[in-house]
């Protein structure tokens, strides 16, 4: 069942969404060559606790830290460590999810280390863009799956591949609600868009061929890229209104 929020839980949501994308504009200064994603992920804790909000992530089913930093070929879920230390030429996403007032915030942006070359650079640039074109495909009365066929019309010319594996989701009370949101083209996203509907949309594209994805069997989170190849993703919650799409997370 996918829940139509109601106006107290739209202003509910507007507000850990602008507060989540605060953290992020928070912590941009912070992410260059040098610092550990520990640190990354100390800083963002103190910033939750500052601002009465909770991160979702910890010890959301066992996930051990408070955000995910996923470098290069970490796809997502990277765990955040003091022996990683992000270095020039790297990309990192950094993916946060505030609870405040009983209500979820997610978004997520990658983030480039000193000079990243121009092929990776272009990745990150489309993963950006392709995430914006799946969040203009929204309107209520269109189906869901207009999402993954705007994100894949715009993607497959550059060669690269969407991660199938994991994908957007309701959000609101629960972290993860449904629908599930497919960043391909698919008829299991055959899903009328009602105003008042609340999920994120947050590709991820690998730069390879293949859109296939490993579960590190150590950790039991951390995904990366079957190939090893680059992948970069962003994410915003999105609202679905009378007009289109309105992004709660937007900074
Ligand atoms: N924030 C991630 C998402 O976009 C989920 C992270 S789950 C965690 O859905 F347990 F790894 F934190
Ligand atoms: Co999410
Ligand atoms: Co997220």
């Amino acid at each position: 069942m996918i829940k139509i929020k109601t106006k107290d839980e739209i202003k509910k949501m507007r507000r850990v969404g602008k507060l989540a994308s605060h953290l992020l504009d928070y912590i941009t200064p912070f992410v260059k060559e040098g610092v550990s994603t520990q640190y990354l992920n100390d800083l963002c804790e103190e910033f939750a606790q500052k601002n009465n909000a909770i991160s979702a992530p910890l010890n959301y089913e066992g996930f051990p830290k408070s955000i995910c930093t996923s470098i290069d070929n970490v796809v997502c879920h990277g765990i955040p460590s003091k022996d990683d230390i992000l270095k020039d030429g790297q990309i990192v996403n950094i993916d946060v999810t505030l609870i405040l007032d009983g209500y979820h915030g997610d978004t997520s942006r990658t983030f480039l280390i000193g000079n990243v070359s121009e092929d990776v650079r272009n990745l990150v640039d489309r993963t950006e863009k392709a995430m914006y074109k799946g969040i203009n495909a929204i309107k209520p009365g269109k189906y869901l799956y207009e999402v993954g066929k705007a994100i894949e019309k715009y993607i497959s010319k550059f060669g690269y591949s969407i991660v199938r594996d994991y994908g957007g989701h309701g959000i609101g009370k629960e972290f993860h609600e449904e629908p599930q949101v497919y960043h391909n083209y698919t008829r299991e996203n055959k899903i009328l868009l009602k105003e008042g509907m609340i999920f994120t949309v947050e590709p991820m594209i690998n730069m390879g061929k293949s859109y296939k994805v490993v579960t590190s069997p150590i950790d039991g989170w951390t995904v990366t890229t079957k190939d090893n190849s680059v992948s970069a993703q962003f994410e915003h919650t999105v609202l679905v209104t009378a007009k289109g799409a309105e992004i709660l997370t937007k900074s």
